[in-house]
């Protein structure tokens, strides 16, 4: 298990029992939970990390039925950026799934990507960044019409790229009911990603939370962008009935819950006519899996604020973040550069070769970069995904930028995608808020991620902060895969003394930064270009 020993994100919030009471108000707020998790520089202490008890980063589990998937199969030959700018499918056009389609969707999602060697043994990489390396998100698969599949509900085994047959049966009516959604077609094939609180609660303690969610929309935003490059429609959903849902997979859910379900194409008229009628408890074994380690850390704050989101409400979805934020832009800047960059990566391999990298060189990057990341965020989503896209503001810190004044933007829209709210070089002062990480101070760019938390939990109660951190999450990964397409660097960033940093930029009282993602030119870039 890789544990990056020298970076400052190595250091933690010394005890969650700071706060003895706070489960229990936590019932009324999430937005507490992100109050009282935030860092602040006159209260840290070291994080004792308990190695005996290091958790294991994949689930297994014993004697269960397992079905092998192909791997050697055509991917999609499209470039990322064309992807990205290119229009949703609304219908499937290759009239079906079958194992080998499945089989390239999970591919495409989550898969191991690189290995190092470390005291216990090779330690595997993965396709979606993630705090720490540690590895939160698993994925289950329902099927029922996948060719070559029985109908049931299975874990995905990303070590060995299999399925694990955890039920059989119809289950589509059963996921529908359980989405909210009775009116809809069932659909033949539906992901749910889910989180372990155990892997990152090992080293981050109460703030796991934030890692949780941010990590599952990483791993979204793959899963999103493969259905996409494959034709299928599909819709997305934070929001079903937890208790259900961890229930259907079998989940522990004192250990892992369930955070998205995600609904593929097809149509199967009436589904509820398989309904059964009684989903069966699994076996102790199955549940079992949940659990890491022999002693798991304790992070009661994290589990307060996933129940403080238990209930489902409809809420609004024309909020407009970036309006209240206390922040007031003072010009629009329209970024047109007279040409698109041309990606180094098409898209499969912009996924598979996906890093997170730091050693950024300070180097002028080109107006045209900045261009190409900004569609990437603001592109339209597919998959039901706008509602949710309205709990956060983008917002962009720029440093030697072509043609570009440095300072604080807000990321806004199409026309004119930046608007300047303060002038200046703030990346070196967010390196200090970022614990001191100075390799930031490099990059020519610190995305922002933010939320007025009254606004979100006004609109939807607790279970925004869910909205939220997962679109932010699913941001990061897509700004990750640009920069890979584009031969930059790119690095996620969850540590930041939460306070000074909203105080930088001039938030508001109850607005928050949720997450960071620089991004610049790389010293091995410019030597490679060098040689050239
Ligand atoms: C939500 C999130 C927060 C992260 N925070 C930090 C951070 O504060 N500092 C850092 O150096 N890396 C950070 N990372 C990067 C991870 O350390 C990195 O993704 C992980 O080690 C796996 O390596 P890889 O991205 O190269 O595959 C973060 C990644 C994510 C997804």
């Amino acid at each position: 298990m890789l544990f990056n020993k020298g970076r400052p994100d190595a250091l933690c919030l010394k005890s969650y029992a700071f706060y003895p009471k706070i489960e229990e108000s936590m019932k009324q707020t999430a937005g507490l939970y992100h109050e009282k998790t935030s860092y602040d520089r006159s209260k840290m202490g070291g994080h004792i990390l308990d190695w005996q008890n290091q958790p294991e980063t994949l689930k297994r589990y014993e004697g269960r039925e397992t079905v092998a998937m192909p791997r050697e199969m055509p991917l999609p030959g499209e470039d990322l950026l064309s992807l990205y700018e290119g229009p949703c499918k609304t219908r499937i056009s290759n009239g079906g799934f079958g194992l080998a389609e499945l089989s390239k969707i999970l591919l495409l999602t989550y898969t191991l990507t690189s290995q190092s060697r470390h005291a216990n043994g090779m330690f595997y990489y993965r396709s979606a960044a993630s705090a720490g390396a540690l590895y939160p998100t698993e994925i289950y698969v329902m099927s029922h019409g996948v060719g070559g599949l029985d109908h049931g509900i299975y874990h995905f085994s990303i070590h060995d790229h299999s399925l694990v047959k955890l039920r059989d049966g119809r289950f589509s009516g059963a996921v529908n009911r359980f989405v909210n959604d009775r009116a809809s077609a069932g659909s033949p094939l539906a992901f749910f990603l889910t989180a372990i609180f155990a892997r990152s609660a090992w080293k981050y303690g109460n703030r796991s939370y934030r890692y949780h969610l941010l990590d599952t929309g990483h791993v979204l935003e793959n899963l999103h962008l493969s259905l996409k490059a494959l034709g299928y429609p599909f819709e997305n959903t934070f929001d079903f009935e937890d208790q259900r849902v961890n229930h259907l997979l079998g989940l522990d859910e004192e250990r892992e819950v369930a955070l998205a379900v995600c609904r593929v194409g097809g149509k199967l008229d009436s589904p509820e006519v398989f309904d059964p009628p009684v989903i069966e408890d699994l076996p102790e074994t199955v549940k079992k899996a949940s659990q890491v380690s022999p002693r798991e850390i304790e992070a009661p704050l994290v589990r307060a604020a996933h129940n403080a989101g238990y209930d489902l409400n409809s809420g609004e979805t024309d909020l407009n973040m970036c309006q209240d934020l206390g922040i007031i832009p003072k010009t629009r800047i329209p970024v047109f550069p007279e040409s698109r960059p041309e990606p180094d990566l098409l898209y499969p391999e912009a996924v598979f070769r996906r890093r997170s990298s730091r050693n950024f060189v300070a180097e002028t990057l080109p107006v045209s970069h900045l261009y190409a990341l900004l569609n990437v965020i603001i592109e339209t989503d597919c998959g039901g995904m706008d509602p949710y896209a309205h709990s956060i503001c983008s917002g962009v810190l720029t440093s030697d930028v072509e043609s570009l004044g440095d300072g604080f933007y807000l990321v806004d829209e199409k026309k004119a995608p930046l608007s300047l709210v303060k002038p200046g070089d703030l990346t070196g002062a967010m390196s200090r808020i970022c614990l001191d990480q100075g390799w930031m101070a490099g990059a020519s760019l610190h995305f922002m991620f933010m939320t007025n938390m009254a606004l979100l939990e006004g609109a939807w109660g607790p279970r925004g902060y869910r909205y939220a951190m997962m679109t932010a999450g699913l941001m990061g990964e897509r700004l990750y895969l640009a920069a890979s397409a584009l031969g930059l660097g790119c690095c996620g960033i969850g540590a930041f003394y939460d306070g000074e940093a909203s105080r930088l930029l001039g938030l508001n009282e109850t607005s928050r930064i949720l997450y960071v993602v620089s991004l610049g030119i790389l010293k091995s870039m410019r030597k490679r270009d060098a040689l050239q």
